[in-house]
């Protein structure tokens, strides 16, 4: 899944990625970024806030907010300006700063099923829109 999903960002696209602890949102991640090209490690940003990624002509930015507790921190790291029309951002508990983000253009539920894990895609804006369209193509 995490592949199909990298087929169709773009530049300005935020993805909020909902699900309890251990749902799976980071391996998603990895899958994504494994598709775009990526050789190295994904590294969840459990205690760095965020991961940056310069790849296949994304800036692409995991954000994981689990631990996040400071709003002052959000201005002080420079969070506001990730979020902007050249950048993908995929923010794993984006409910812990949700007031300090834009909101999202696609969120993606994560649910526990058999196994495996179910998903869920809704969009929220044109461009979660558009995403979701070259998805289920
Ligand atoms: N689709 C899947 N099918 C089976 N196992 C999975 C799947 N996705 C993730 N897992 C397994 O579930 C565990 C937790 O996954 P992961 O770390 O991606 O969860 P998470 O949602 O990022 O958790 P956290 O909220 O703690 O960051 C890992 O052992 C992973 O291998
Ligand atoms: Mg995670």
């Amino acid at each position: 899944m995490g592949a199909d999903v990298a087929q169709t960002l773009e530049g300005g696209l935020t993805v909020w990625l909902q699900g309890n602890l251990g749902a799976g949102k980071t391996t998603l991640v990895r899958g994504l970024l494994k598709a775009l090209g990526h050789a190295g490690k994904v590294k969840s940003p459990t205690y760095t806030l965020v991961e940056p990624y310069v790849i296949s002509g994304l800036y692409l930015y995991h954000f994981d907010l689990y631990r996040f507790v400071d709003p002052e921190e959000w201005e002080a790291a420079g969070f506001r300006d990730y979020f902007n029309s050249q950048s993908v951002c995929l923010v794993e508990w984006p409910e812990k700063a949700a007031e300090l983000m834009p909101g999202p253009d696609l969120e993606i539920t994560l649910n526990p099923s058999g196994t495996g894990r179910s998903a869920s895609l809704v969009a929220r804006t044109e461009i979660g829109k558009r995403c979701l369209e070259r998805f289920s193509q």
